[in-house]
């Protein structure tokens, strides 16, 4: 039987690092291994980190943190985040635990259905071109499913073509012919890439001209993910506010987003502030699930925000998201990283979309985090907070002292490391 995390751990804020990954493990049903693996210390050997890249001279560490509370269609989530930025870990978890009593999250899935790309220039007839490639697709397919037999016994592979036209480009007219490809458990970089050199030359033969680029598009406007939270406006009363000024706070704010690229740009980013950290930690390309993000947020020609947020029947605060990401759990990092690999344990999901789900949510969450203090104290507040917990640890400061100082240091209005020094001095 599969483990079941309960993912609602009391006080896992208050705890140290060594007690939370152990609180956390158990909750999980992680091996030593894992654990170990989480913790980090020497997670990667450097052997591995030189077969990754190149021209390695070291490792880079960041702080791994696990969000709780999380729920995503009925299934608990401990979420593994790779960040560096103060705040995010604590808002996913508490947006969650918000969340939770009200089921939490709801996510589906397309199809894992990646994009690849072959450019051919130099038609005379490209829609000539157009429907001789369209005519071929059965035998275009054939040959882009001819090498990876894994992935079509696995039910993925090409599964259809579409042939994009561009009469007007600054090299004359061209024509894209679009592999569509299930690409299963994996992020499919790899598999499109091959498949499209593989068909290039049958592409260039039928179109009568010459191809170029062979690449997937990272827009995966046929991968999408979209996951929902419904919470009743009393769940958003908090410090004395009224949970209906809160929602309705919160709709006003995803309202500038809406029509206004320069605030879609900085809450994109604050989803994205959940999104990348999960996408980290489980050995994921965040340049392509960014790239992705940001391009599906503008394909109607104005970049928009990514979710929505609505005061539906009884005056409830509904948000919605909804983006490409492409995530994997075979394959890459995702394999050779030994945190990855405990990361994607920790998580317990079973296929990609699974993950993907859990992933917009933890999206969601972290946008209407940003938007509940946005429309309400603002975000300083918060971030105040933890950041003197830095400036504390910067001073010098240890264990219980750095609650300690950090208090002080913001009871005093002055979050800097000399007066942080001097409370933890007794000065
Ligand atoms: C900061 O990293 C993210 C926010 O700016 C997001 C937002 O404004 O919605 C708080």
């Amino acid at each position: 039987m599969t483990h079941q995390t309960n993912s609602r751990i009391e006080a896992l804020r208050d705890m140290a690092p060594e007690a939370r990954l152990d609180r956390v493990a158990d909750a999980a049903g992680l091996s030593l291994h894992d654990k170990l693996a989480l913790a980090g210390q020497g997670a990667l050997p450097l052997d591995l980190a030189n077969g990754m890249i190149e021209n390695v001279v070291g490792l880079f560490d960041m702080p791994l943190g696990v969000a709780a509370n999380f729920t995503v269609n009925g299934k608990d989530y401990l979420v593994p985040m790779a960040v560096e930025e103060p705040s995010v870990v604590a808002a996913a978890s508490y947006m969650a635990r918000l969340a939770r009593p009200y089921g939490g999250f709801q996510a589906s899935s397309t199809l894992p259905l990646m994009r690849a790309q072959v450019q051919v220039l130099g038609v005379a007839d490209p829609e000539g071109a157009r429907h001789r490639l369209l005519a071929a697709a059965d035998e275009l397919m054939a040959l882009a499913n001819s090498r990876d037999k894994v992935l079509v016994g696995l039910g993925g592979g090409c599964k259809d073509i579409e042939v994009h036209l561009f009469r007007d480009t600054p090299v004359g007219p061209m024509v894209v012919l679009h592999l569509i490809v299930d690409v299963r458990d994996a992020m499919g970089a790899n598999t499109v890439n091959t498949m499209a050199e593989l068909i290039a030359p049958k592409v260039e033969q039928i179109a009568s001209g010459t191809v170029r680029l062979r690449i997937l598009s990272n827009l995966a406007d046929r991968r999408l993910t979209r996951a929902r939270v419904e919470l009743p406006a009393e769940a958003l009363s908090l410090d004395g506010l009224n949970g209906a000024d809160v929602a309705r706070g919160v709709v006003e704010a995803c309202a500038l987003a809406i029509v206004d690229p320069y605030r879609a740009a900085t809450h994109n980013k604050g989803i994205m502030n959940g999104i990348d950290p999960v996408v980290i930690a489980t050995g994921n390309d965040w340049r392509a699930i960014e790239a992705g993000a940001h391009a599906f947020a503008a394909r109607d020609g104005r970049y928009t925000a990514l979710t929505r947020w609505e005061i539906g029947a009884g005056g409830a605060l509904v948000g919605t998201i909804e983006l490409p990401l492409a995530l994997g759990l075979v394959g890459g990092a995702t394999r050779t990283h030994p945190a990855a690999q405990a990361a994607l344990k920790l998580l317990n999901v079973e296929t990609a979309n699974e993950l993907c789900q859990v992933v917009a949510s933890v999206g969601l969450a972290q946008n209407l985090a940003a938007l509940r203090a946005l429309a309400t104290d603002g975000i300083q507040k918060g971030h105040m907070k933890l950041h003197a917990r830095n400036i504390a640890i910067l001073a010098g400061a240890t264990g219980p002292d750095i609650d300690r100082v950090a208090r002080e240091i913001v009871a005093q209005g002055d979050i800097s490391v000399d007066t942080a020094k001097a409370v933890l001095s007794g000065a």
